[in-house]
C-alpha cells in the first residue's frame, strides 16, 4: 500500500532481500537503538514517521529499553491501516538471558512489549553471555565474564529453534559473530541462522565475513551505515576514522546533491547488506529511503568506495573481554581460532 504523503515511497518499490526460507525482508531498516542521546519517545515518533514514509523494517533489540514504546507506535501504524504481515519487526535476545529457562520468557517479554504476537526475526545480540549494564564504560568486566563456549550457545540456539517451533519467532539469526563461530554453528543448527548482523559502513567493510555470510545463504544486515557519528564518547578511540568525512564520500555527495550519510546507505544497499540507520529527523530517514529507489551509483562510484575500507571498526566490544590483559581483537577471531 501507499501511505499517502506526497513524498514517501511505496514500499514496494524498496529493494528486497530473498532469505533462505523464501521470506523477503526489505532492504534497508531503520535502527532504533537511542543510546544516550535519543530518548524511547523519540525513537517511537521516528518508527511512526518511517512507517508513514515507506518503511517497513525496524530493527528492535530488548537492550534499547524502547520496546514498549515502540510497541505503542507500531499499534497505532497497524490501526492506520498497514498490516502487521507488511511489516518486518526483528529483536534480540540480551547477553544475560543466554540461560536456557531464560530464552523463551525473553522474546515473549519482548513481544509484550512490542504487542506482537510473532517476530519476523529474533537474534542472539551478541556471542557473549557476559553481562554488562547499558551505557557502561568500556573498561567495565563482568565478574563471571566466560569466552565463547560453543556448547553454551547451541543450548541457547536449540530455545532459539524452539521459538519458531512454537510459531512466536518467523526467522533467527546472529549478530556480532566471526567465520570460526558461524562454522560450528552451521554444523550444528537444525534451524540455520538466517541472516548475521553485523558491524558494516564504507571503512569497515568486513569482506570476507560478509562473502562467507552471503555463500551460506545467510544476509549479512549491516549495522552503523553511516559510522553511527552520534556515538557516546566512551564507543570512540583516537584511531577511530569517520566514514561521512571521507573525501571519497564527500565528493559523491556533492555531486549528487545528497547529505555523505545518504551515499553510505545507497551503497550498502547496492553493495548488497541491508543497512538499518537510525534518524530521528523525517527528513534524513526519508532521504535513506529515498537512497533505496534513486538511480544506482556508477560502478567507478562503486569502487571507489570499496577502496576507501580502513579496516575501522567501532563497535569493539571490550565489555565482553573476559580476562585480563586481553586486547578487545581477542574477541574477533583474527587468526581464524575462537580465543578461549
Ligand atoms: N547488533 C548490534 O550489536 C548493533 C550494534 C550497534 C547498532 N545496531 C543497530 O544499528 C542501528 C544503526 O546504528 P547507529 O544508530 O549506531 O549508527 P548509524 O545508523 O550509522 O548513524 C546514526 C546517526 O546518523 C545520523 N543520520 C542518519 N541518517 C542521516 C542522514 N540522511 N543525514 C545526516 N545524518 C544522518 C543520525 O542523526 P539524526 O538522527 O540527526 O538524523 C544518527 O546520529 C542502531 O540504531 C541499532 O538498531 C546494532
Amino acid at each position: 500500500m501507499t501511505t499517502g504523503l506526497h513524498d514517501a515511497i511505496d514500499p514496494a518499490l524498496v529493494p528486497q532481500r530473498r532469505l533462505y526460507t523464501g521470506a523477503a525482508m526489505p532492504a534497508i531498516g531503520l535502527g532504533t537503538f537511542g543510546s544516550d542521546h535519543v530518548s524511547g519517545e523519540e525513537v517511537a515518533a521516528a518508527v511512526e514517521g518511517a512507517a508513514a514514509v515507506g518503511y517497513r523494517h525496524f530493527d528492535c533489540a530488548s537492550v534499547y529499553g524502547n520496546e514498549d514504546r515502540i510497541g505503542g507506535a507500531l499499534r497505532r501504524i497497524v490501526a492506520g491501516g498497514i498490516r502487521r504481515e507488511e511489516l518486518w519487526i526483528v529483536s534480540k535476545l540480551w547477553n544475560d538471558r543466554h540461560a536456557e529457562q531464560d530464552v523463551i520468557p525473553s522474546c515473549r517479554k519482548s513481544l509484550a512489549d512490542l504487542g506482537l504476537d510473532y517476530l519476523d526475526m529474533y537474534l542472539v545480540h551478541w556471542p557473549f553471555p557476559n553481562f554488562h549494564p547499558p551505557g557502561c564504560d568500556v573498561s567495565s568486566r563482568s565478574s563471571d565474564a566466560r569466552p565463547y563456549i560453543h556448547e553454551n550457545f547451541m543450548n541457547t540456539w536449540r530455545q532459539m529453534e524452539q521459538l519458531v517451533d512454537m510459531g512466536l519467532v518467523r526467522h533467527i539469526g546472529t549478530s556480532n559473530m566471526t567465520i570460526p563461530k558461524l562454522r560450528l554453528l552451521l554444523r550444528d543448527a537444525r534451524i540455520k541462522p538466517a541472516i548475521n548482523e553485523m558491524e558494516v559502513h564504507p571503512h569497515f567493510q568486513q569482506p570476507e565475513l560478509f562473502e562467507f555470510v552471503r555463500a551460506q545463504g545467510m544476509e549479512p544486515v549491516g549495522y552503523c551505515p553511516i559510522g553511527s557519528p552520534a556515538r557516546p564518547e566512551r564507543d570512540r578511540t583516537p584511531e577511530d576514522t569517520v566514514d561521512i568525512e571521507d573525501p571519497v564520500i564527500v565528493a559523491i555527495a556533492h555531486r549528487l546533491g545528497v547529505h555523505p550519510a545518504v551515499v553510505c546507505v545507497k551503497w550498502a544497499v547496492q553493495r548488497g547488506q541491508t543497512p538499518i540507520p537510525l534518524s530521528t529527523k523525517r527528513i534524513h530517514y526519508l532521504a535513506n529511503l529515498q537512497a533505496t529507489v534513486s538511480e544506482p551509483l556508477s560502478a567507478d562510484d562503486m569502487d571507489a568506495i570499496a577502496a576507501i575500507d580502513k579496516n575501522c571498526r567501532l563497535i569493539k566490544g571490550q565489555v565482553f573481554l573476559w580476562k585480563p590483559g586481553q586486547s578487545w581483537e581477542d574477541l574477533w577471531d583474527l587468526d581464524g581460532e575462537i580465543k578461549q
